[in-house]
This record gives structure tokens, sequence and C-alpha cells, in this order.
């Protein structure tokens, strides 16, 4: 197994308790993953995981991302642009400063 260089956490919005908002999933977040997919394969960056996961409790700045191991945090990421933001941000090691939280 090799492990991945960067890991991107990509909000599903689900969560165990409290108030189901589901910001990020009525946001597009499923179909931006789609995107975000073919674009990482398209530029060939297999060092590059993805993964879906519980709410990332940034729901007022969803759709909703983090990158790992760099720990920059995204939000509204709510275009194919946006995605192209962040994955540029990966291959640049700087983020996009347009998306980020914090
Ligand atoms: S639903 Fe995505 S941060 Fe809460």
């Amino acid at each position: 197994m090799t492990k991945p260089k960067h890991h991107v956490l990509l909000c599903g919005s689900f969560r165990m308790n409290g108030a189901p908002l589901g910001a990020c999933a009525k946001g597009g977040a499923g179909k931006l993953m789609q995107h975000l997919l073919e674009e990482l394969s398209d530029r060939g960056m297999a060092d590059v995981a993805v993964s879906c996961t519980t709410c990332l409790r940034v729901c007022d700045r969803g759709p909703a991302l983090a990158v790992y191991p760099e720990n920059w945090w995204f939000g509204r990421i709510d275009s194919e642009e946006a995605v192209d933001a962040v994955i540029d941000s990966i291959e640049a090691g700087s983020p996009a400063a347009d998306y980020l939280i914090g």
C-alpha cells in the first residue's frame, strides 16, 4: 500500500447527533466530488486521496473541505472553478486565498 501525500476531506454533511443541516450536501458537494476525482485523475495526481466525511462544523461556509497534511480548510467550494482552485493549491503548495477558512 502506498500512502497518499495529500488527503482531501470533503464534507458529506453526515451527523450522528445534532441538527442535520446538510449544508454541504445541499450545496452540491456530491456533484463536486465527481469533478474533484476526475480533475485529479486528469492531472495525474495519484498521490492525492479523497474521502467524504461527517459534518466538518463549518456549515455556514459550505460546501467545505479540508486538505491534509497542510491543514488548509476551504469554504464556498460550490463550483468546478472552486474545486480547480483547491487542486491548484495542492499543486502549487500554496492555498487559494479566495476560499480559505481561517
Ligand atoms: S454540513 Fe458541511 S460543514 Fe456542516
